[in-house]
């Protein structure tokens, strides 16, 4: 009896506390771990939009949610302990003006449960409401629309989990965030890194600088250097003119107490320029509108003394924010915008141009600089509409060897409203770039005047891709040309225009490179600096693929910041040799194995440098034996690059190569054919 008793008191007991926890219980999203959500732009801010401001969606505000920007993904795992996921979503009041659209979309264990259709700004908030009976993981993405994801500023607002019982749930990180290097350390014997062919045009200052890893003191020496050419047998640089069109062999030698070692290089003194794509440094991704001449100064140095210059970086590229801002109480950059004949004017943060470029010259750099078609820059500094001469001519008295023309406020020049005074533009138009004749014209005038300097101006036009530029670029003068929009330092920005190359591909050569924008790893900010968001597999795969699409690599990092890391994913020579080989072929996607994308480039040796590429963020693990997709037969020998080793040697028709690729990461091969 007394055992009955007992057993009656502990299962009311026992049902209690069971009931208690399946009891419903309210679990916020912006409660949750969102350092696991990705996004196109910013970081997902809890009770805030993605700029920090009150959730709002039109016109109601919203005091708890999660703001974030396309494309949006967050995982949770909710292990079927949720009834249901309910919030009002939007995009933000914050960007009105722009116009986006995007759309929400809920996914429980890979099915689509519910999506908003696509949203506009303005448009009300839309109630979200989904039975999340049994599902083990929830998805939350915010993709963008047709428009792209420009300006999604998009809102998961009041938004909330039913759970049974639950008070959390964990967000899931898939990809592994532990910087590893690979590049081995350079030997001390001498090893010549730089590009085996230079160009040049008659006339034209000659700066080159032999780049050469090994200890110091190095002795350099080149044989069979064309008259008016010398090398400095300390530095390696090798400056003079040439008057003479004309291709030269010349062999390049440096010496150290270790050893000697040789290479090639082939001068092509004619009237194309940039016969490998342009590697250097450029001050937007971490300096913005907050660039000096002394910051540049400094990253100059840096590029020397962190020996990055011994792998063939070589351009100092000032960009906006040189010249004086259109409004003129602006505190660092108000003042006259040009002089009584019309030449331009620096702001007060560059005192003295020509000392500037002197200087980076010195150290056997070169130096760009920055300008736009129409009256303003970008960031809203006087730009060249109108004096194109003078300013191509200033360029050149100052000593730079590098424009980058960014369209921006050309669109209202082109409108016709304005066209009496372009000045009166107040923000910033993009409209008309895609006209073949008036989206050309601007990037043409510009290109002609460059052409008459007396010197070597590489000329990059920045136009985001509008009017397939890539078809045209050459035409106008353009040694290269962005093909996308701004790049972020975001998984998703990354993503989307490594995605979207090649179409382009067919115009890379020699001469003409496409610009997939900058490069996204180290310390970036835009005058908000943070170490790249990008994890380091996302780090080897942007590095690679820029490799492999003969895109100008552009550090954006802060170069006194750097770490070892980023300084290990610069410093590859044999992956700089794919970005820099002669032939100047762009990969392009030849086969893909779900979301492993398989991009193949070709040597001028007659091999193949392929990136299996893989932007799924589960590892790809896999035995691969379509090598006939690829363009590859017979016996090969495979080198991994960034690991510097022959991994294998294969017989692509009968064995198969096992490979396991880290989430959102690569493997950069080389397949050398075996005679
Ligand atoms: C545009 C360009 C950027 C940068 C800024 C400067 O956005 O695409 O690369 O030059 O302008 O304002």
């Amino acid at each position: 009896m007394e055992n009955t008793k007992i057993w009656i008191i502990a299962s009311f007991a026992l049902a209690g506390i069971v009931t208690g926890c399946n009891q419903p219980q309210t679990v916020w999203l912006d409660d949750l771990d969102l350092t696991a959500m990705t996004q196109g732009h910013g970081v997902a801010m809890k009770n805030k939009s993605v700029d920090g401001k009150t959730l709002t969606i039109g016109g109601q505000t919203f005091e708890r949610g999660v703001g974030t920007h396309s494309i949006s993904e967050l995982a949770i795992q909710l292990d079927g302990k949720a009834t249901s996921f309910m919030a009002q979503v939007g995009l933000d009041d914050e960007i009105l003006e722009h116009k986006p659209s995007a759309e929400f979309i809920v996914i429980g264990d890979g099915k689509q449960l519910w999506s908003s259709g696509v949203v506009k700004a303005g448009d009300s908030a839309k109630p979200c409401t989904v039975s999340l009976n049994g599902v083990k993981r929830l998805e939350l993405i915010v993709a963008g629309s047709d428009d792209g994801p420009y300006y999604d500023h998009a809102d998961w607002a009041d938004a909330k989990i039913i759970s049974k019982g639950k008070k959390s749930f964990p967000t899931l990180k898939f990809i592994a965030t532990e910087p590893y290097i690979l590049t081995p350390p350079a030997p001390a014997t001498p090893r010549i890194n730089s590009a085996s062919v230079f160009g040049v045009r008659p006339g034209s200052p000659f700066l080159f600088q032999v780049a050469v890893t090994g200890d110091r003191p190095m002795l350099f020496s080149a044989v069979g250097l064309p008259e008016g050419l010398k090398i400095n047998q300390e530095t390696g640089l090798i400056t003079g003119k040439l008057t003479k069109s004309g291709t030269f062999e010349v062999t390049l030698q440096a010496k150290n107490e270790k050893g000697i070692t040789e290479k090639k290089l082939r001068i092509e003194c004619g009237d194309r320029i940039a016969l490998t794509p342009p590697m250097g440094w450029n001050s937007w991704n971490c300096f913005g509108h907050e660039v000096s001449a002394e910051k540049v100064k400094l990253a100059a140095r840096a590029m020397i003394e962190s020996g990055l210059v011994n792998y063939g970086w070589s351009y100092i590229n000032i960009d906006d924010s040189w010249q004086h801002h259109r409004d003129p109480n602006d505190r660092t950059r108000g003042g006259k915008l040009r002089d009584e004949r019309g030449n331009i004017l620096p702001n007060t943060q560059f005192p003295d141009m020509k000392e500037l470029t002197d200087y980076i010259h010195s150290l056997g750099l070169k130096v760009g600089i920055y300008s736009s078609p129409g009256p303003w820059t970008c960031g809203g500094c006087a730009g060249s509409y109108g004096y194109e001469k003078q300013d191509a001519e200033m360029y050149a008295k100052w000593g730079f060897d590098y424009l980058k023309y960014d369209w921006c406020s050309y669109g209202g020049v082109l409108d016709r409203d304005l066209k009496k005074d372009p000045y009166s533009v107040s923000s910033l138009a993009f409209q008309g770039g895609g006209d073949t004749i008036t989206g050309r014209r601007p990037f043409k005038i510009m290109g002609d005047y460059l052409r008459q300097q007396p010197r070597d101006i590489v000329y990059n036009l920045c136009q985001y891709g509008m009017g397939d530029v890539w078809e045209w670029g050459d035409a106008v003068g353009g040694q290269s040309w962005r093909t996308t929009n701004d790049i972020t330092d975001t998984w998703e920005s990354v993503k989307s225009i490594a995605l979207s190359q090649d179409k382009a591909a067919a115009w890379a050569k020699p001469g003409n490179w496409n610009d997939p924008d900058m490069l996204v790893i180290g310390v970036v900010g835009w005058g908000n600096p943070h170490q790249t968001k990008l994890k380091p597999d996302e780090q080897y795969l942007h590095f690679s693929l820029w490799s492999l699409f003969s895109a100008p690599l552009l550090i954006g990092c802060d170069l006194e910041k750097m770490d070892d890391f980023t300084f290990s994913l610069l410093t590859n020579n044999e992956v700089i040799a794919v970005n820099q080989d002669p032939l100047g072929k762009q990969a392009t996607c030849v086969h893909a194995i779900g979301e492993l994308r398989i991009y193949v480039k070709e040597l001028e040796d007659g091999n193949k440098a392929v990136g299996f590429c893989n932007f799924d963020r589960e590892k790809a693990e896999l035995s691969f034996r379509d090598f006939d997709k690829l363009g590859i037969t017979g016996k090969q020998i495979i080198r991994d690059l960034w690991r510097q080793k022959d991994i294998k040697t294969l017989d692509t028709g009968r064995e198969t190569l096992s490979l396991k690729v880290p989430a959102h990461g690569v493997l950069l091969y080389k397949f050398k054919q075996v005679q």
